[in-house]
């Protein structure tokens, strides 16, 4: 269970990009364009990988069968789809992808 103060830093490299809030509602993805940062996205279901970041500290829920957006590798590298899973703690971000 998230509290209403988790937040999510979302950095590209080094540069700290912008600082979101954690809501129960809100995608990874509308979590980043409320804190002013664009993270590109197609197809919203976890199939094209366009919204491909890589998870730096934090925690996200993976599917018991991980969509075509991902695969082990991708995963191993701390790989996560922004506009479909499911983040409930404080987390960093590098919103480059992982591969
Ligand atoms: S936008 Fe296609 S997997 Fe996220």
């Amino acid at each position: 269970m998230q509290n209403n103060f988790s937040k999510i830093q979302f950095f590209r490299g080094k540069k700290l990009l912008g600082v979101g809030t954690i809501e129960d509602e809100l995608s990874i993805i509308e979590i980043a364009k409320i804190a002013g940062v664009e993270i590109p996205s197609n197809c919203t279901s976890g199939t094209c990988g366009t919204c491909l970041v890589r998870l730096v500290q934090g925690k996200v829920e993976y599917p018991e069968e991980l969509p075509p957006g991902l695969d082990e590798d991708i995963v191993e590298e701390g790989g996560i789809l922004a506009c479909c899973q499911i983040i409930s703690e404080s987390s960093i971000i590098d919103i480059s992808p992982p591969i």
